[in-house]
Parts: structure tokens; sequence; C-alpha cells
């Protein structure tokens, strides 16, 4: 039996649909929620493999005039050319603006065509179908679209809900050990800000998580499904609440500008910056030795790093912070727990705080 989370936002409000098996039944579940006859299937070459025809064929088989569109792999197709050839195949398959572009891929596919989906003819019906843990946790719920320009990443972007997400757990079968690691960070990172009950379940099931076992996986994907729900119906447009989604992603993003993009994923960056933030939390928010404990032991169980190499300098981190403009005063916001399951927002967190936690980690603290 599957799981339904709805997200509430007025008109803009839509279901996450969670059942192994559903990629299949994508077409009559699509069916429900658009009046769309066309659509642009958008996914890439590593995922074609796999997916592509069960998507097409059950598109098809419910009425919907459906053409592929087949990137290539990898975070650099969130780009303006990229955009800008999803564009040209939605007018060479005659979509107009009553139809529909569905995004069949991770973050990278979801937040491009979702992007597409929001500009063409000034916005037209989009379904996510993510088929990595950080998308089907994360970037496919929430309606955040965008692409990266050569100066940083996601500067061009907007806010776009889909009409429906299908999560197929089943699909992860075929992803690599370290990107299911690097989801299962986000999945952490829900229970740290939110839920505790969530954490102890990861604690306590982490062996068949990384089995895939069905029932673990389902329940993991729809609760964090239903935080992300909780918080972005709160606060749709970040302009407060949201930002604690963001907890272990400044001194993340840091790590990964600091190596080029191409040394941690980014899942593997926020593990990285979850165990600083935690330790920063233990000077400054009161969360005790036993809480950081717990959070480093599960991060290890994971396989995630928690360390910064000794070749990263934390001058050059906090640098990083610095050129982001998150730094002012030599002060910054932080996101830090006070306990499991419950977070804060601190406005003024001294740099060199963070400079200690960060070097906390490069001593042989085991
Ligand atoms: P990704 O989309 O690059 O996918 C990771 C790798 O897995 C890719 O090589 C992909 O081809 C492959 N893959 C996807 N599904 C597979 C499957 N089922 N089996 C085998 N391989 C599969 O990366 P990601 O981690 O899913 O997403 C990262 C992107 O998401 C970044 O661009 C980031 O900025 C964005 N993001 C967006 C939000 C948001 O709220 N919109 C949130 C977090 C991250
Ligand atoms: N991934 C953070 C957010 O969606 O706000």
């Amino acid at each position: 039996m599957g799981h339904t989370v709805h997200i509430n936002l007025g008109e803009r409000s839509y279901d996450i649909r969670i059942e192994a098996g559903s990629l299949a039944d994508c077409g009559s579940l699509i069916k429900t929620v658009t009046p769309a006859k066309r659509c642009l299937l958008v996914t890439n070459d590593v995922v074609k493999q796999w997916y592509l025809e069960p998507a097409l064929g059950s598109l098809k088989s419910a009425g919907f005039d459906a053409s592929p569109f087949v990137l290539p792999d990898g975070e650099h197709v969130k780009s303006l050319n990229c955009l800008e050839s999803i564009y040209h195949a939605m007018i060479e398959a005659r979509i107009d603006r009553h139809g529909c572009v569905i995004a069949l891929g991770g973050g990278v596919v979801g937040d491009l065509a979702g992007f597409a989906a929001a500009t063409y003819m000034r916005g037209i019906d989009f379904v996510q179908i993510p088929t990595t843990l950080l998308a089907q946790v994360d970037s496919s719920v929430g309606g955040k679209t965008g692409i990266n320009l050569r100066e940083g990443k996601n500067l061009v972007g907007a806010f776009y809900q889909p009409r429906l997400v299908v999560i197929d757990p089943d699909v992860l079968s075929t992803l690599d050990g370290r990107q299911l690691r690097a989801g299962f960070a986000e999945v952490i990172k829900y229970g740290i800000i939110y839920d505790a009950d969530l954490f102890a379940y990861l604690e306590d099931h982490i062996e068949r998580i990384f089995k895939l076992d069905s029932t673990c996986i389902a329940h993991i994907v729809a609760v964090s499904c239903s935080i992300k729900a909780d918080v972005v119906e709160q606060d749709e447009r970040e302009s407060g609440l949201r930002a604690i989604l963001n907890f272990g992603h400044t001194v993340g993003h840091a790590i990964e500008a600091v190596t080029g993009y191409d040394r941690f994923v980014h899942g593997e960056a926020v593990a990285v910056g979850m165990a600083v933030a935690v330790t920063l939390a233990n000077s400054v928010s009161g969360f005790t030795d036993g809480c950081v404990k717990r959070v480093i032991s599960l991060l290890k169980r994971s396989q995630l790093p928690y360390r910064i190499p000794s070749d990263i300098s934390t001058e050059s981190i906090i640098e990083c912070m610095r050129k982001d403009k998150k730094v002012k005063n030599d002060i910054i916001r932080f996101v830090l727990p006070e306990r499991i399951g419950k977070v804060k927002i601190v406005d003024d967190v001294p740099v060199s705080a963070i400079a200690r936690a960060i070097d906390f980690y490069r001593s042989d603290c085991d």
C-alpha cells in the first residue's frame, strides 16, 4: 500500500504519491492532475536506460501524446543552453500553453525541467518523477527550480510548484551506493531539524534502509516529504522558517565550492556541514555531548564523511562563506539544533566559533 502526502498551498496544492511500482502507472496518475494532451518527458541518458520506456509506455496508454527529451548526464546541463534546447523541443513537439512537462530523473533534471515549465509560455503544467533518493526526499518537493550560471549555482530560477510528484522507491535499486548515501544525509537532516522519532528510526533501521527494504524506504521517503511539506506550507518562499532546511548547508556549500564541485557530491558535503554544525551547537545552543555523539555515529554508520580533509584549510572555507556575502562584521546567521528534532536560527554566530568547530574534526576525536 502506498503513501500520499498532500502539500497544501491553496491553488498550488498537490499530492506526493509514494508507491513501489508507481512508475509503470504514472500516466493514469498524471491524467488526474492535468488536462494536457501533449507532454515532454525530460530525462537523461543514464536514467533513460531503465525508466524511459516504462514511463513513456504508461503515458501513451493513458492517452498522452508524449515526446521524450534526453539530456546528457551531469550538473552542467542546468544551463541556459540546455534550457533553450528544451524550449525548442517543446515547440517541435507542438506543446502549447495547455501542455505539460514531466521530469524523470534526479535533482538536476527536476530543477532544469521545472524551470523550463515555469517559463515556457509563462508557465505550463509540471510533474516530477524523481529517481534519486535526494530528489525523492528533497528537490522534487517544494517548488524550487532553476539553473546555474558560471558565476554560481542556482542563480537563475523560480518558485514553481509541480501538479504532482510520483515517487517509485523501486527505482532506487539502480542508484549507486554513493548517491544513495548522499540522499540519506538529507534524511538524517530532517531527523535532526524536525523529528526525533525519524532520527531514532534511522538509527534502528539503517541496515535495512541500505538494503533498500521497501517498507523502510517508503517510510523514510514519506516522513521526509511530510516534513518538507509542513515547512513549505508555512513558508513557501523562504522568508523565514524554510531556512531550517539549509541545516548543514552553509559549511556544506563552502566545501563544495572550495573543492571545485568535483570531490564531494552535495549530500556528502552536507554531512560534513552537519558534523560542524552539531559541534558548534554543542557550544552555542545547548546541543548535548550525547546528541553530538548520536549524530556523528549515524554519519559514520552511513559511511558518510564527517571530517574536513586536511588539505582544505579552515580559512578557505570561511573565505568562501565571506564571498557568499553570508558573513557580516564577522558574524553569520546559522541553523543550529537545540536537541535532536528541534533547531533554531541563530543570527549572530561568530565566525571564530565556526572555525573552531571546523578544526575540531581535524583532530583524532573518535
Ligand atoms: P543528479 O540529478 O545529478 O543525480 C545523481 C546521479 O544519479 C546522476 O548521475 C543521475 O544520472 C543518476 N541517476 C538518477 N536516477 C538514477 C537511478 N534511479 N538509477 C541510477 N542512476 C540514477 O543529482 P541529485 O543528487 O539527484 O540532485 C542534485 C541537484 O539537485 C543539484 O543540481 C542541486 O542543486 C539540486 N537540488 C535542488 C533542490 C530543490 O529544492 N530544487 C534541493 C536540493 C538539491
Ligand atoms: N532544499 C532546500 C529547500 O527546498 O528549501
